[in-house]
């Protein structure tokens, strides 16, 4: 289908009756000129000539003289029965004219300099890493896509469409729908640990814009961040995009070192962190690392930003609650996504901020989105009120174990001595450590062949000890052998 055709009634058309050219020659030449410059498209269907007239105000004679000229000199088709469209096969005058305007259009992406603000260029240099847009094999942080239950979902909007009445129609409240920041808050006490109630709860399409809204409010450009290295990288390029510093600070087996960070980075403002399973190591923060850092951000003044990002998953082991549950003083910035446990598209994540700060990040969403979306917050209320969500966590529970277990098993057997790889207790991606092999080269080999298992290195900053694949489980696709692992095959 030509790609405009869906738009034919919204080219404008602006015919002056009092000018001294004949409304027909107006019309052909404005429709002409729209042919011209490719504005309609060939094999375009043009609207029948009453209907035209009618909405032109014109009578149909002046728009069928307008038709024919057109059919006369080959711009438009004329089929008995079907209507008219723009000609296939259009005049060489026009193909001539269509050449010499593509030929004449600019190149090249226009020099930029001089035309951005300061904080433009910082946003527009921060290195932003896109993934594919479509799911690769064992890309990590994609949950089984086709295992959602789709139907239940579909079921939920049917509903909605149908009964959510006129007034949810209009502008909603920039914090998010008042029913989903109840039921948030109720999981989040029960399965979470958080403390809080819905009225901290702010609604935010994402992990990635809550990052964002925490640098804006909290941060000051040339302010320093404690960053875990290695760590999540857009995490990094969104405090990077806000002017602000990430200052890379070295994780051990109990999480990030916060003695490393006092010496690195003394005068932090703030620190993101992965605490329940950090990435990309998959380190649960020990229960004293915690209370560390929250007496540590009391006496700096700083800010915690955590990051529960698919806690969900956990497999075996004794479950920690968040760590905001542990903090008194109102240093934590809690942050959830739905994007592991529904999925990614639906970009909806929420903020438990510190009562003081509600009203700071209200006022920054309100800037940037003045509302979310109705529908799917309806939808998803109902999701986790009537227990869906509780049940697709479950099952999911289960298989995702499964394949953990399998890609672990497929590891040891089919690449022993090449690929080093053990079980994790949670998440959905697994670190396996490349033996005698650089991760970097590693990963672009792997890429060639369509398998997007990012490199150790490319979430650190400094030299890591061992090269590492992060390798994503949950998607079924993934499993056929892990020989499709191997990068060294060619070499
Ligand atoms: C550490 C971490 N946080 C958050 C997310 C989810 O981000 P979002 O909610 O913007 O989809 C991911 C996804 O890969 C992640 O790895």
């Amino acid at each position: 289908m030509p790609k405009n055709s869906a738009f034919i009634d919204l080219i404008t058309i602006a015919l002056e009756p009092d000018s001294s050219v004949p409304l027909y020659q107006q019309l052909y030449e404005t429709l002409r000129e729209a042919i011209l410059t490719g504005r309609l498209e060939a094999g375009l269907r043009l609207p029948p000539t009453r209907a035209l007239a009618e909405e032109l105000g014109v009578s149909r004679n002046t728009v069928v003289n307008a038709f024919e000229q057109l059919i006369a000199e080959g711009y438009i088709d004329s089929r008995v029965g079907a209507g008219s469209f723009v000609a296939s096969d259009l005049p060489e005058e026009v193909l001539e004219l269509r050449s010499k305007a593509l030929d004449a259009a600019p190149s090249q992406r226009w020099d930029r300099s001089g035309i951005l603000s300061q904080r433009g260029e910082i946003i527009a240099s921060a290195p932003v890493r896109l993934g594919p847009s479509t799911p690769a094999a064992f890309q990590p942080g994609l949950p089984a896509l086709d295992e959602f239950p789709f139907k239940i979902w579909e079921q939920l909007m049917d509903h909605h469409w149908r009964y959510l009445p006129p007034a949810s129609f209009g502008y909603g409240a920039a914090v998010g729908y008042q029913p989903l920041r109840e039921v948030i808050a109720a999981y989040l006490g029960a399965a979470r640990g958080v403390r809080c109630e819905a009225e901290q709860i702010i609604m935010v399409a994402g992990t990635q814009q809550a990052i964002n809204l925490a640098a804006y409010v909290l941060l000051d450009p040339g302010d320093k961040v404690w960053m875990e290295d290695p760590g999540y990288i857009d995490g990094r390029v969104a405090l990077l995009g806000a002017g602000v510093t990430p200052v890379p600070i070295p994780v051990d087996a109990e999480g990030v070192s916060i003695d490393m960070g006092q010496q690195l980075c003394p005068d932090a403002r703030l620190v993101y962190i992965t605490p329940s399973y950090q990435y990309p190591l998959g380190i649960r923060m020990s229960l004293s690392r915690r209370l560390r850092l929250l007496e540590w951000a009391n006496q700096a003044n700083a800010w915690i930003l955590e990051d529960d990002y698919d806690s969900e998953y956990r497999y075996a082991g004794r479950p920690l609650a968040a760590l905001q549950g542990l903090d008194h003083a109102g240093r934590v910035i809690y942050i959830g996504t739905f994007s592991k446990v529904l999925f990614p598209a639906l970009r909806m994540g929420y903020i438990v901020a510190p009562h003081d700060l509600v009203d700071a990040f209200t006022a920054a969403l309100a800037l940037v989105n003045r509302c979310l979306p109705i529908l799917p917050q309806a939808v998803l209320t109902d999701f986790l009120a009537e227990g869906h969500f509780a049940r697709h966590v479950r099952r999911m529970r289960t298989l995702y174990a499964e394949r953990q277990a399998l890609l672990v098993e497929m590891v040891q057997q089919e690449l022993a001595g090449r690929l080093d790889i053990g079980p994790a207790e949670a998440g959905l991606h697994l670190l396996a450590h490349l033996i005698d092999y650089d991760d970097r080269l590693a990963s672009t080999r792997l890429a060639e062949n369509g398998i997007h298992a990012p490199s150790l290195a490319s979430y650190a900053v400094r030299p890591q000890p061992h090269p590492g694949l992060v390798l994503g489980y949950a998607p079924s696709k993934n499993y056929k052998s892990a020989k499709a692992l191997q990068p060294w095959r060619e070499s």
